[in-house]
């Protein structure tokens, strides 16, 4: 586009527009300039732009109010923070890295620049025994948003790792405040390994875990991916508030894990057995070989290959 038309476009005079794409160029866009014709941006950069994720988004509640951080120590824990001091449902924290990132179980979650972190404020009305199933909520929109973004069969091992080839590209962690049997808010957070180096991570867990782009091969678009993960995060609440069996049965299609024979540890007991189905508040029901039946509402899941 010319630099004449830009300037008429946004009211403004064509030394201005001049300052623009500098700054532009600064950000690491790449912009080229053709005299008499104009100028025409030839690469973006990996960068989340705060004013790039609203337009188009058109969410019922998800993302209506967002908070956007270079670094930060934990985007869960300023989001509960924000919450307790009554941000909005639907107040969407995102930073580009974090310095304490949390995981499930106390681990801590590496978070170098590249990837997705985000923690999103929730304030459902439903009884606190029901709360976990917001994990499965979350785990559902995540798995469909990278099918629909990046053209991958992102799969679910429950309850809440998203699985690329059996190797974990994206894990969910849902922290929650209440007040006897009420739940005063709960926060979301999701971690999607998409665009990092591999060698940001520690060595033992480099073999378990991957990334969007080296499944897909390029580098993916992190502004469409959140955008696509907050439409159908803002859809699957909606659906889970009317009718939570919904979730389950969009969450059983995904899942990697019912079906198999499975350890599981990180519980009160380890355990083995047959992965048989979960329950509905989402705790994973497990059949032992001695044919007793015990349900698991948290702990880490192994799939023993090749037992049934
Ligand atoms: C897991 O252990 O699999 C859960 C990982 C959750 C990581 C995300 S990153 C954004 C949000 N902020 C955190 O500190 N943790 C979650």
């Amino acid at each position: 586009m010319s630099g004449e038309e830009l300037a008429r476009k946004c009211g403004i005079s064509r030394t201005m527009v001049w300052k623009h794409i500098k700054s532009l160029e600064r950000e690491g866009f790449g912009i080229e300039a053709v005299p008499s014709q104009g100028y025409k941006i030839t690469t973006t950069p990996d960068i989340l732009r705060p004013g790039d994720i609203k337009p188009g988004l058109k969410t019922a509640v998800i993302g209506k109010k967002i908070q956007f951080l270079p670094e930060v120590a934990s985007t869960n824990t300023l989001a509960m923070e924000m919450a307790a001091d009554g941000a909005p449902e639907g107040t969407l924290v995102i930073a580009e890295t974090q310095t304490g990132g949390k995981g499930r179980l106390g681990r801590k979650w590496i978070s170098p620049k590249g990837n997705l972190y985000l923690s999103v404020v929730l304030r459902p009305n439903i009884p606190i025994h029901k709360a976990p199933l917001i994990t499965l909520t979350g785990a559902v929109a995540v798995a469909s948003a990278i099918r629909t973004t990046c053209g991958l069969k992102a799969g679910i091992k429950w309850p809440n790792d998203i699985l690329l080839s059996d190797k974990k590209v994206s894990g969910l962690l849902t922290e929650m405040s209440a007040e006897q049997d009420r739940i005063r808010h709960i926060v979301l957070g999701i971690g999607i390994d998409v665009n990092m180096e591999m060698g940001e991570l520690p060595p033992e867990v480099r073999s378990l875990t991957t990334t969007l782009a080296a499944e897909a091969g390029a580098k993916i678009n992190r502004t469409a991916l959140l955008q696509q993960i907050l439409r159908d995060l803002d859809r699957w609440y909606q659906k889970f508030l009317d009718n939570d069996a919904e979730v389950l049965e969009e969450w059983k299609k995904l899942n990697t894990t019912v079906g198999n024979r499975i350890t599981v540890s990180g519980a009160r007991e380890a355990l083995e057995g047959l992965a048989q189905g979960v329950d509905r508040d989402g705790r994973l029901v497990v059949r032992l070989d001695d044919g007793t039946i015990r349900t698991v509402a948290a702990g880490d899941v192994t799939i023993v290959k090749g037992k049934i």
